[in-house]
């Protein structure tokens, strides 16, 4: 074999699930007899009324209609706690570390049926019922896990929203999806610093800015002080004091709703993806479990956030789904300093940690200072999502943290996939560093090229999914029109996933990322068209265009170009208070790196920006520039250039 490719280490190929053998017949089975193949992994959950129809899935253009498991009843919220509890009551749901490393706490799955009954009672209280929308705005802590599994108890669709988010963002998802309560936290923390929750939230509602909701549920996290309006807000404790610990789960269909979680696109604003019950729990759970080779002492660890799909899929239903016990992390990886991630899995002895490349070139860059002193020999199972890893990084990451002796599971998903779609199985699979390698079980990908035609062998083309998998999105919230528009209409009968991707001649697949105008930096999902919106919203800014370039840390940065109104001076001054607008507009995640001033974009005669010049200057690759000819005015270009601001 070559230098870069990694065999599968021999320690894991003994008494596993899946062998490259057995990986290779399931995966046949699942894409030949889809049926058949489904029709046994329904076992992996209970059900109260086990499905007889298992596919029924239409990507046609017209009607885009996915249905699986269509007539099975279950409950995601027993079958992540109750299930577990006969034979594991005592077992560690959660080992929750907080960002200072003083702070800790363990959660069984005891507690957590005590916990999540508690409030779901709590939410009937309030009047939520079955089929409304609840937001959630909630740091790192088990309350965020118990408000999500309340609402699925329920059978309410919880719709969270990420820490991170500032109050315009929070109002435009509550309003969106018509939550009636929102649940959130006094402050969270993060690297020693607090981030107000509440307030946030306060001030998302003022002026009845959201006027569906009826009650803010706030959990008291730091004791830090909050504004209170006694006509909506409500403490968690005093709302749950006097609930039971019992709450019986409520029967759901298969295709009734989970969640939605919004996420951003090339356009417009953030849409919400709608995930259901049945399709969606089954198949986070397996790939949970043959993914991290889960095996039932494991110790589990994502670094995630539960504002992501990551934190859904494989921080609450996969793991739990699984009766898994996990790290649930408060903290950053950076802080108290940069050996946090190594130290707290010597504390909990740690078997699969699943982190970003983003928080693995941060600490890349100290060399092996990182693990200085900790043991990490507990370690068994790396992964890594959220974009591309380079092949540094990745050696890096196999090196210092794996010790040489740990798979990388480079998971390829996205929030509309609902779970892993391309990654290695850890004993099956052969690595290659930088490549997500192959499919799970049930997923076709295909190459295909602008026209629409499809690639065969090696070839590198836009990404698309074939045919429907359990964990599919089934809709955009309100909008089935915009769910065709976005993934089904660039070709027709396929998903388009807006990426690239190559694929070599051994049939693994290596994404090149987006290739629409939605940004990955440092992780994080971030469409163009809601920083530029944020922009312009600015007295001072007359236009402003937003492109992503090569980032060594973030992966991608955010450079903004912006055209000032006639009179005002474009100063560093402003450019700072520019940078502070779009934090507190939209979050701190979308700061603009980069921030160039100029008196035009290049646009076309009818005035389209052509984005194409743009991404070229901030890449600084402006000799490259193609075809220049149809520019409204040419001289725009030479002056960006001129002034480019990454060189
Ligand atoms: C986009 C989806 C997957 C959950 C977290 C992000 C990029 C994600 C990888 C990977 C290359 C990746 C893609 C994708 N991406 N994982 N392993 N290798 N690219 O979910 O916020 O919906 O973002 O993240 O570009 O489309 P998301």
């Amino acid at each position: 074999m070559s230098a870069n490719i990694y065999p599968v280490p021999e320690s894991l190929t003994q008494g596993t699930y899946l062998s490259e053998e057995t990986y290779k017949a399931m995966y046949d089975e699942s894409v030949n007899n889809p049926e058949a193949f489904w029709a046994k992994q329904v076992e992996e959950l209970d059900w109260y009324k086990t499905p007889t129809i298992i596919k029924n899935t239409d990507f046609s253009p017209e009607k885009c209609d996915i249905r699986w498991f269509e007539d099975g009843k279950l409950n995601a919220s027993y079958n992540c706690i109750d299930r577990h509890l006969k034979d594991h009551a005592k077992k560690v749901a959660i080992f929750w570390e907080g960002d200072s490393p003083e702070n800790s706490e363990k959660v069984t799955y005891q507690q957590l049926h005590y916990e999540v009954c508690k409030l779901a009672n709590g939410l009937k209280k309030l009047g939520v019922k079955k089929g409304d929308r609840v937001a959630i705005y909630m740091p790192m802590v088990p309350h965020a896990a118990y408000a999500m599994l309340a609402c699925a108890r329920i059978g309410a669709v919880h719709s969270v929203i990420f820490g991170g988010f500032s109050p315009n963002a929070i109002a435009d998802r509550i309003n969106n999806s018509d939550a009636k309560v929102v649940i959130t936290a006094d402050e969270g923390r993060r690297a020693g610093r607090s981030v107000p929750l509440k307030a946030n939230v306060d001030e998302a509602l003022l002026n009845n800015a959201c006027p569906s909701i009826t009650a803010v549920l706030t959990h008291k996290l730091t004791g830090g002080q909050v504004n209170w309006n006694d006509d909506v807000d409500v403490w968690w404790h005093e709302l749950t004091d006097e609930c039971s610990g019992q709450c019986e789960p409520e029967v759901m269909d298969a295709e009734d709703p989970l969640f939605i979680l919004y996420t951003s696109g090339s356009t417009g604003q953030p849409k919400g993806v709608v995930h259901t019950t049945g399709g969606y729990l089954l198949y986070t759970s397996l790939t949970f479990r043959y993914a991290f080779d889960y095996k039932p002492d494991d110790i589990y660890w994502c670094t995630a956030d539960v504002g992501w799909i990551t934190g859904h899929s494989y921080m609450t239903y996969g793991p739990l789904a699984n009766g898994a016990t996990q790290v649930f992390f408060e903290g950053v990886p950076t802080y108290p300093d940069i050996r946090r991630i190594a130290q707290v899995v010597e504390k909990y002895g740690v078997n699969s940690l699943y982190t970003a490349p983003t928080a693995i070139r941060a600490l890349m860059a100290h060399g092996e200072k990182p693990v200085e002193g900790c043991d990490l020999s507990s370690l068994r199972i790396l992964g890594s999502v959220g974009e591309p890893i380079n092949p540094e990084a990745w050696q890096w990451y196999h090196k210092v943290i794996g010790q040489s002796r740990c798979p990388i599971i480079d998971s390829w998903w996205q929030t509309e996939t609902g779970g892993m779609m391309i990654a290695p199985m850890p004993c099956a699979t052969a690595l290659k560093p930088g490549s997500a390698t192959r499919p799970f079980f049930g997923i076709q990908p295909a190459l295909f090229d602008a026209e629409g035609n499809e690639l065969e062998d090696a070839a590198e083309g836009n990404l698309v999914i074939k045919d429907s998998w359990p964990s599919q999105a089934r809709t955009v919230y309100g909008d089935h029109k915009r769910f065709i528009d976005t993934y089904f209409s660039a070709y027709p009968n396929v998903y388009f996933t807006g990426d690239g991707a190559r694929r070599d001649t051994d049939d693994y697949y290596w994404i090149t990322g987006r290739v629409d105008d939605v940004l990955n930096v440092s992780g994080h999902r971030l469409g163009t068209a809601e920083i530029e919106s944020a922009l312009v919203s600015h007295n001072v800014i007359a236009e402003a265009a937003v492109v992503g370039y090569p980032h060594d840390i973030k992966g991608q940065g955010i450079y903004v170009y912006v055209t000032p109104n006639d009179g005002v001076v474009a100063d560093e001054a402003l450019t700072l208070e520019i940078r502070k607008w779009v934090r507190k507009e939209l979050s701190p995640i979308a700061t603009p790196d980069l921030v160039q001033w100029t008196n035009g974009l290049p646009k076309t005669r009818s005035g389209k920006i052509m984005r194409r010049i743009l991404r070229k200057i901030a890449a600084n690759e402006y000799e490259q520039l193609g075809d220049t000819s149809t520019l409204a005015d040419p001289t725009v270009v030479e002056s960006l250039i001129d002034k480019r601001l990454n060189r």
